[in-house]
Parts: structure tokens; sequence; C-alpha cells
């Protein structure tokens, strides 16, 4: 029996999250610069879209490029913009083909323009998809979305457009990247680290955490299988007792 078959189908995760990390440390210990890491978590990337398609996950979340990635040697920021922009030009064809339809949350404001343009050209292009929804994390950090969330619920107190007593979790969650997205039932994270790193902390309030130590280009179908086997395993409770939700 595959991983595949293992999974109750009943009880899907309907929104996976995941903090792709250690393609740095993948290539270094083959000896290879970091470069060649983030080209084979390209790789990784194929195949968990795939998997997660064929097990019917209706929404992937790929932690791609944060807010503090910025903040990395300038070499290595445009050599995953380029492959990010290579990635999507050459996979949106098989992607459409598939049935993906690819969405992005973050600052894309501070995306150089022709990354700006290749995404937008691979959203459109893939608009129509009915299968899986493949939400690109990029220049995203969960700081840089409330707080510009706050900003644009406080303009439009001012404007008129909004009471200030109808502020609740309902309205600032439309006010957030992710408003038509249902949140995160499972929030995986490789390689080794267990922290959250600024992402969708808004949105992962009652999400399940998965932390592995395999590193992102090491990850594939059968490590995501496991994943939500495990997530199927546990007992989501949202602040209630075990008797309570058994009723
Ligand atoms: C984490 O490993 C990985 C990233 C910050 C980048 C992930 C991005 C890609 C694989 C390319 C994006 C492409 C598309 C199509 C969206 P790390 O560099 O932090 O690894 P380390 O912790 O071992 O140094």
């Amino acid at each position: 029996m595959s991983l595949l078959d293992k999974i109750d189908k009943n009880r899907l995760p309907a929104h996976v999250a995941i903090i792709m990390d250690g393609n740095g440390r993948w290539a270094k210990a083959r000896g290879l610069g970091r470069g060649e890491g983030h080209r084979e978590g390209v790789n990784a990337i194929r195949r968990v879209v795939e998997a997660a398609s064929k097990a019917s996950v209706q929404y992937l979340t790929l932690y791609a490029f944060s807010t503090e990635n910025w903040n990395r040697p300038t070499e290595e920021v445009k050599g995953l913009m380029d492959l990010m922009v290579y990635a999507i030009s050459r996979e949106t064809p098989d992607l459409k083909k598939n049935g993906v339809r690819i969405r992005s949350i973050g600052d894309m404001d501070r995306l150089p323009a022709y990354a700006r343009t290749a995404l937008g050209e691979c959203i459109r292009e893939t608009a129509e998809g009915t299968g899986l929804t493949l939400v690109l994390a990029l220049s995203y950090s969960s700081k840089w979305e409330l707080s510009t969330a706050a900003r644009n619920m406080a303009a439009d107190v001012v404007k008129g457009v909004l009471e200030e007593e109808d502020i609740d979790e309902e309205t600032f969650a439309g006010y957030l990247t992710t408003r038509d997205i249902p949140d995160p039932d499972l929030l995986i994270r490789t390689g080794g680290e267990q922290r959250i790193s600024n992402f969708l902390l808004w949105q992962c309030a009652y999400a399940e955490f998965y932390f592995t130590g395999t590193f992102w280009p090491d990850f594939g179908d059968d490590a995501l299988y496991e994943a939500i086997i495990e997530y199927q395993g546990r007992e989501r409770r949202y602040g209630k007792t075990s008797d309570q939700i058994e009723r």
C-alpha cells in the first residue's frame, strides 16, 4: 500500500503551508554553492506540487522569499529572482495543463520589474485552473502584512468607509493578503529548525505544525504524504475538550 493510499480522503488538510528550509545546507554538505541548493529546491517544488495535486489538497502555500531574505547577499537575491522567473516561465504550460492556479502573497512592489511581470503572466495564464491553488509567498512577512492591514483599516476609518466598532476578527482577516484563502490546516517546516519565521502568524492560529530535519531539496511526495498522515492522527480541539469534539 502506497503512502498516498494510506491518506484518509475524508480528512484532508484543505490548505498546506510550507516553510522550505535547508537549501544552503543541502548544497554545503555536497561541497556545492548555495545556488545549486536553490536549483535543486525548485525540483522539490515541482515534486510537491504534483504530490499535493494528486492528494487533492486545495491550497498549497510556499514561503519562497521572505521580507528578511532581502538582507541576503545581493548576488544570492538576484540568483533567487532569476531562478523564480526561469522556473515559473518554464512551468506555466504544465501548471495550466494540470489545472494548477497560481497566486501570490507579499509585497510585490519590492520585486524587480522583470520578476513582477513574469509572475503576473503566470497568474493570468493559470487563472482558470480549478485544481490546486499554489500560493507563492514572495517578499512576504506577517509583520509586513499585519501592519499594512492596520494602516489600510485606519485609512478606511478616516475616509468613513469603515466604522471603528465594525473592526472584528472577520473584518481584520478581510484586510490581509490571504483574504479569500482558508487558513492553513497544516504547516510544514523542513530543514530542522523549529520556528515560524514571520510566516502566516494570524492565519496559523490553529494550524497543526510539523517539523522535519529533511532539507528542502530532499523533500518529495512521500515526505508530504507522511506529514499529512501524521496530521490526520492529531485531534484538533480549537480550545474545546476531547469529549466535545467526539460528540
Ligand atoms: C531556504 O533555504 C530557501 C529559500 C530562502 C529560497 C527558496 C526558493 C526557491 C527554491 C526558489 C523559488 C522558486 C519559485 C518557483 C517560487 P536556505 O537558503 O535558507 O537554506 P539554509 O537554511 O540551509 O541556508
